[in-house]
């Protein structure tokens, strides 16, 4: 087969070189970004004269035909044209001949892949920000059913202090929302036009890149033409904010399986999300949120691939810089498969409420508060803590936890205890007592929840 390149070449190429420096097998996703800035391009160029109107027109239509081969899909691509873009080049040449072979003047498939790369990062950019509007929205839902609902907070695993189930949900709803800040963040990087370019300086047709990058809806171009085909780091940043959501769901599937385990017993996991056992009949397993948690480690392995790819290599283009698509593409599909499963598997799970209330109360989550109740008595706190802990110490010793104990006992170890503390125990008074600016306290969680909420509905 006739290579587009195969001017100064006297020898076939290699079939395993063929085989080794192919992209086709997986850069076909770019085929409808590809197309896209091949028509812009193709009217500028007749914009400026460099094709004449009907010349223009004619690739246009022709690129129209491939695009509706391509959607049929009918086409076999073929590794002997190496990527998408002289692919479906030579499938514009088998549609309307020699003229087919205008479309690439002015422009090298460096500043193509770099614009199709563009392109793309910037709509899985908009797709993920919406799924991850999604997963807030069902996280919102969730902890407006649950602002009533007292559960253990935790450091180290253990029982810590008791929170608002509400306050846990937007905990992760706050954490997506960075995702999102830092993904709309990324996104002006994505939205520079390298069209352009060519090669590496530029080209000598007097091509206008403004009009061709307003047309493909930029919003600036890159200011140096070597700039603009050696640089991935708008990919970089997507693969890192990716990263930073895959850790955030991993936490949470990690939640989701300890929460659902007998030990917990905290929550059940809708049957639709979950899968059984080939020998157990028993089990009910969380395989989702399992899978979103081990998914995370392929994405940060992307990330660091290309972070690797891109250092050392010279200025500019560099054909190891094809590296950049498989991971990225893989990334789009680990991330956004996760995300449209958390969202409903929130949506349906069932809060065993009475369980975490349980875990509070047969606990010693309030012993903080205790010691704050000292302090208020004018004990100095480290000294208040040291009277708490004996007082917990004794707890144990008898099986008893602090609102069981007798104004008795607690004079043995305090005598300015009064009364009024079993009041200052009661765990809703415990949690509401939290009242600063993003504490548990009913206050926080309602003012919170609201602001989220109508945060949301602007995204
Ligand atoms: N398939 C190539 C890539 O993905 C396209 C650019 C190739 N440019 C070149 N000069 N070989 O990077």
């Amino acid at each position: 087969m006739k290579k587009m390149w195969g001017g100064r070449f006297t020898q076939p190429t290699n079939k395993l070189v063929e085989a080794y420096t192919a992209s086709i097998g997986f850069d076909q996703r770019l085929a409808e970004v590809d197309i896209e800035g091949s028509m812009a391009h193709v009217r500028m160029l007749g914009r400026v004269g460099v094709l004449t109107p009907d010349e223009a027109d004619a690739i246009v239509q022709g690129l129209r035909k491939v695009k509706q081969r391509i959607d049929s899909g009918e086409v076999s691509y073929s590794v002997a044209y190496e990527d998408i873009h002289m692919n479906i080049e030579k499938m514009l040449t088998d549609e309307i001949g020699p003229l087919g072979g205008k479309l690439h003047t002015g422009r090298s498939r460096n500043d193509q892949v770099a614009l199709d790369l563009h392109l793309y990062v910037k709509r899985v950019t908009v797709q993920t920000v919406e799924q991850l509007a999604r997963l807030q929205e069902a996280l919102l839902q969730k902890a407006e059913e649950h602002v009533d609902t007292i559960l253990p907070g935790y450091t180290h695993l253990q029982r810590a202090q008791p929170i608002r189930l509400a306050h846990h949900m937007l905990a992760y709803v706050a954490m997506f929302g960075r995702d999102i800040e830092r993904l709309q963040d990324s996104y002006k990087r994505a939205d520079c036009s390298p069209l352009g370019a060519g090669a590496l300086a530029g080209t000598t047709f007097p091509l206008d890149r403004k009009v061709v990058a307003e047309e493909l809806g930029f919003s600036t171009m890159y200011d140096n033409s070597l700039d603009a085909v050696s640089d991935r780091d708008f990919i970089v940043e997507f693969l890192s904010a990716a990263s930073l959501i895959m850790a955030h769901l991993s936490r949470m599937g990690e939640e989701l399986v300890l929460w659902s385990s007998q030990e917990y017993d905290f929550i059940e996991l809708d049957d639709a999300f979950c899968t059984g056992s080939s020998i157990m009949p028993q089990k009910k397993n969380p395989d989702v949120a399992e899978l979103v948690r081990g998914k995370t480690g392929r994405v940060y392995g992307h990330l660091i691939a290309l972070l690797t790819v891109l250092k050392g290599l010279p200025l500019a283009y560099n054909k190891d810089m094809q590296e950049d698509k498989e991971g990225l593409f893989d990334t789009v599909d680990t991330v956004s498969g996760a995300l449209k499963l958390m969202a409903p598997m929130i949506a349906t799970l069932k809060v065993k409420k009475d369980n975490m209330r349980a875990a509070v109360e047969r606990d010693f989550s309030n012993a903080t508060d205790l010691a704050d109740f000292l302090v208020g008595k004018n004990i100095p706190f480290r000294q208040a803590h040291e009277i708490v802990g004996k007082i917990v110490l004794y707890c144990i010793e008898q099986k008893k936890y602090l609102l069981d104990l007798s104004l008795d006992e607690y004079r043995q170890f305090c005598p300015e205890i009064d009364e009024t503390v079993y009041d200052a125990l009661n765990v809703e008074r415990v949690v509401d007592a939290r009242d600063v600016y993003g504490g548990p306290s009913r206050r926080q969680v309602e003012r919170v929840l609201s602001e989220r909420k109508s945060r949301l509905n602007e995204t």
